[in-house]
């Protein structure tokens, strides 16, 4: 694959589609929309939707309220249903749906699949998706990436972008801890 990973980004053209919009994918999906990109949150709750294009956070945090109002304003931030069809035209794809830990201390890994299962039949080339959601070492090689390479039809790194984002905020703090040390901003894709 040529190197496009800057194309969209300088000019701000790049679609971002944030899948879930709870504790971490708010204030990200606010952050992208505040350094100019397009950018659709997603979430299968209808209350979340609804007031995020209400301009109303649903995640309490400093100053997220207001981040939100504005790009709601502004037409650079929109809410849909994970039902929406507008699901699909995004450029970048971040993933941060819940993992949560079962009552055997195992990660329940369901909502990811189940978004991962959407992403990899509608993936187009060129893309790139982006796991916020906290997994397991060798959840990216070992399930993730042949994932969406069986649903797709397409290879990671040659046809579409895949990344890891370790966990670097603690929810309900993301936008106060955003700003990172660069040796933090490196993608770890051998998690
Ligand atoms: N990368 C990081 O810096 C970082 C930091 C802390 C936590 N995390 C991880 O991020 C993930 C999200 O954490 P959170 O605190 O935001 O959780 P959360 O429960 O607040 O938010 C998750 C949201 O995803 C929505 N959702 C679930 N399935 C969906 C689907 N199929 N389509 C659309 N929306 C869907 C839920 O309705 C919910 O609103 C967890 O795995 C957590 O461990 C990452």
């Amino acid at each position: 694959m040529t190197d496009t990973s800057t194309d969209g980004v300088l000019d701000r053209a790049l679609r971002v589609v944030v899948r879930g919009s709870g504790y971490v994918g708010l204030p990200t999906a606010a952050l992208f929309a505040d350094a100019g990109f397009n950018v659709t949150a997603v979430d299968m709750k209808s209350k979340i939707v609804e007031s995020v294009n209400g301009g109303v956070s649903t995640v309490n945090e400093p100053s997220l309220q207001e981040r939100v109002s504005r790009n709601v304003r502004a037409g650079k931030l929109k809410a849909v249903l994970n039902s929406g069809t507008t699901l699909n035209q995004g450029d970048a794809i971040v993933i941060s749906v819940q993992t949560p830990i079962d009552k055997n201390k195992k990660p329940n890994l369901s909502f990811l699949m189940n978004t991962l299962e959407n992403v990899g039949k509608n993936l187009k080339k060129e893309m790139l998706v982006a796991i916020c959601s906290t997994v397991l070492p060798r959840t990216m090689q070992e399930k993730i990436k042949p994932l969406l390479e069986s649903l797709s039809g397409l290879k990671a790194d040659t046809d579409f972008y895949l990344a890891y984002v370790p966990e670097r905020i603690a929810p309900g703090k993301a936008l106060k801890e955003k700003t990172l040390r660069k040796s933090e901003l490196k993608c770890q894709y051998s998690q």
